[in-house]
């Protein structure tokens, strides 16, 4: 428990975590399988108000458009979406709700709060059947890897979790966002079946995220912390924030920053228990986590009980 009232205040480090963690987050590091290389200066001392700043003036979120090699040589132009995810609500959502898939969200009541918000971003394979009482069973937004869109047993074509909703699919590139290496080989190939959704759905809004995005994100929280971070790509989790920072005036996390039901329980709605859920082992979770907590403007009542962060959107801050 002390490591989770170190992590409300904001002062925790990777030092603190379970050896095995530690020798995960190290191998991440060597093993660099993306490539990255960091190019700016690692300090965090940003207050909040500096931090929201930078976001609104660096954070753009960008998906596939078609326009670019390989892309454009295969036609994409004609099969994504013809109004971009940053024009699907031109005048902006007043408040959202991401709700993360973590165990402790369980025995929480938080169902009628969340669905309260005029959108709720939810995540992969998450389900509201059969745990409305604490999730909820209003969703607008999924975002979901390229396992999803892969894995047969995710049933992505058929199953209801991934119908009448905005779908935001993202697979880890290169750090370089080379597009034909990427396309060549990402780490599950969700072109293809992206494609026939298109063409099968024409009408569902669906994007893939461009990995200069991911990066960008994942450069932003490197700058911004005194550790070094994992090399690999910034959780769905922080992901989905970022995205409700850009559309939405408002924006309540919920059991991203674990409540004082935090479990090492890993999804409320698997039996399977992993710590590194929650703390990140390929992801570099616990700083993203760190980055969003020195950003809450919500009490600490909410915090400790709900587990919720209050985020402003990005237009709402003023520089
Ligand atoms: O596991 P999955 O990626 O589907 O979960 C969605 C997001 O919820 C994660 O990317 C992570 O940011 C967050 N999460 C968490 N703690 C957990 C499980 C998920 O913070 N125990």
């Amino acid at each position: 428990r002390a490591f989770l009232y170190r992590l409300w205040k904001g002062n925790v480090s990777s030092k603190m975590l379970n050896p095995r963690l530690q020798k995960a987050m190290k191998d991440y590091l060597n093993t660099n399988k993306h490539g990255v290389h960091f190019r700016g200066k690692r300090e965090a001392r940003l207050s909040r108000e500096e931090l929201l700043c930078e976001l609104r003036s660096r954070v753009h979120v960008r998906t596939l458009d078609g326009k670019e090699a390989p892309f454009s040589m295969l036609g994409w132009e004609k099969h994504v979406p013809a109004v971009p995810l940053s024009q699907l609500y031109p005048h902006g959502l007043q408040s959202c709700a991401v709700v993360m898939s973590a165990g402790a969200i369980l025995n929480s009541s938080l169902g009628k709060e969340i669905d309260s918000h005029d959108a709720v971003l939810r995540f992969n394979s998450a389900p509201t059947r059969g745990y409305e009482k604490d999730v909820g069973n209003k969703t607008t937004v999924r975002i979901i890897n390229s396992q999803i869109l892969t894995n047969p047993n995710h049933h992505f074509t058929d199953s209801s979790l991934y119908k009448d909703v905005i779908l935001v699919a993202w697979d880890p590139a290169p750090y370089s966002a080379n597009l034909n290496l990427w396309y060549k080989k990402p780490d599950y190939n969700l072109f293809t079946p992206y494609i026939q959704h298109r063409q099968r759905n024409p009408n569902q809004p669906f994007y893939i995220l461009h990995p200069k995005f991911i990066w960008q994100l994942w450069d932003i929280i490197q700058e911004n912390t005194k550790e070094k971070i994992q090399p690999n790509p910034p959780s769905s989790g922080f992901i989905g924030i970022l995205i409700m920072m850009s559309m939405c005036r408002e924006v309540h996390v919920y059991e991203y920053i674990p409540s004082i039901r935090q479990t090492e329980l890993c999804h409320y709605h698997e039996l399977y228990y992993d710590a590194a859920c929650t703390l990140g082992a390929y992801h570099p979770l616990l700083y993203e986590k760190l980055l969003v907590q020195r950003m809450n403007m919500g009490g600490q009542e909410d915090l400790h009980r709900k587990g919720k962060v209050t985020l402003p959107g990005l237009w709402a801050v003023s520089c």
